[in-house]
């Protein structure tokens, strides 16, 4: 029997099954050769969909609405500001007067229990467009990215620098579990995912195959890896007087070219971004200013290096969540 997810929400890759998310990335692989050739693929003609958005966003949103507009859907962008939800109207109202206008729900904000609810309420298949817990829209193209770098993610090693706790290494370690890749928390003790996250993982990790692993020491996580990985080192929704403590706590695990080069000789840098590399951006000349650091959580070295693949990576962002949209609203 071939594999079915229509009318399945999509919050957190914890639901779904190995053979059900290599489902979606081979459709991201089959949407990206159709939109590379021209070839119209407005698959779902006739439909709706709504973005909301509770915290800011460039890739994520983009993504959505172009998808979108690809599979010939009308797309509305609500943001928190512009709209009743919260404030005047209960999410669960909410999420019932939307799931009597669209047939999808994108929803990005803070607690995962809030886009859980909204699949609840609105009887509509929902996304999670990030949570401070998960962000599986953005999984499905980082491994698209890997697999496209080395054919296959199984057996390749992805280390994590950073805070390994926040969605982005959340979600990495619950995908690569999945998909039989190993995965390695380099942070310190204090940043490490929580305890029952990782239980649930090392089940799966034990189907697969994939190892996972935690280590305080940056030399011990860049060796035999595939992949060096890093974030932000404050995520959104976090107060910003952790940025000194984080500084303190991170900077040894900053991805810098020696740690690329304690890595495997064909090692790629990934980055979900948005990223302080440099000091164009507010907060990255505000830290400068106060704590003297040019880069934070990537040197502009390896950002700007022959070795970096974000860019891509956020490109497949794009042809990855049309495959989500078109296997669970088709
Ligand atoms: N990677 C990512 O989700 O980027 P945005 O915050 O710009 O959506
Ligand atoms: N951890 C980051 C990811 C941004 C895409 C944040 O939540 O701000």
């Amino acid at each position: 029997m071939g594999l079915n997810i229509r009318g399945r929400s999509f919050l957190t890759l914890l639901d779904f099954s190995k053979e059900e998310i290599e489902y979606m990335l081979d459709l991201a692989r089959e949407f990206k050769r159709m939109k590379n050739c021209g070839t119209d693929h407005s698959y779902l003609r006739g439909k709706n969909i709504v973005l909301l958005f509770e915290k800011t966003s460039t890739r994520t949103r983009c993504a959505f609405e172009v998808a979108g507009h690809d599979l010939g859907m009308g797309v509305t962008f609500l943001d928190s500001k512009s709209s009743q939800m919260g404030k005047k109207e209960s999410l669960a109202d909410t999420a019932k007067v939307l799931g009597r206008m669209f047939d999808g729900i994108e929803y990005r904000g803070y607690k995962q229990s809030v886009v859980e609810d909204l699949a609840k309420y609105s009887g509509i298949p929902v996304w999670n467009g990030l949570t401070d817990d998960f962000h599986p829209t953005q999984m499905l193209a980082d491994m698209l990215t890997v697999e496209e770098e080395f054919g296959k993610v199984q057996g390749r090693k992805l280390t994590f620098f950073g805070d390994a706790r926040n969605n982005v290494a959340n979600s990495l370690m619950v995908v690569c579990a999945k998909l039989g890749m190993d995965f390695c928390a380099c942070a310190p003790k204090e940043l490490w995912p929580k305890e029952e996250l990782i239980e649930k993982c090392q089940a799966v990790a034990k189907e697969t195959g994939s190892v996972l692993t935690f280590t305080e020491d940056p030399a011990e996580g860049a060796k035999d890896a595939d992949v060096l990985y890093t974030d932000i080192w404050v995520s959104m929704g976090e107060p910003e007087e952790l940025w000194a403590e984080r500084i303190r706590l991170l900077k040894p695990y900053q991805v810098d070219q020696a740690k690329m080069d304690m890595a495997k000789k064909d090692a790629i840098f990934m980055h979900c971004l948005p990223s302080f590399h440099d000091r164009e951006t507010d907060i990255g000349e505000e830290i400068y200013q106060k704590f003297g650091l040019e880069s934070m959580e990537v040197t502009d070295e390896v950002f700007l290096g022959p070795k970096a693949r974000q860019f891509r990576e956020a490109e497949n962002r794009m042809h990855t969540i049309k495959a989500v949209m078109y296997a669970t609203l088709r």
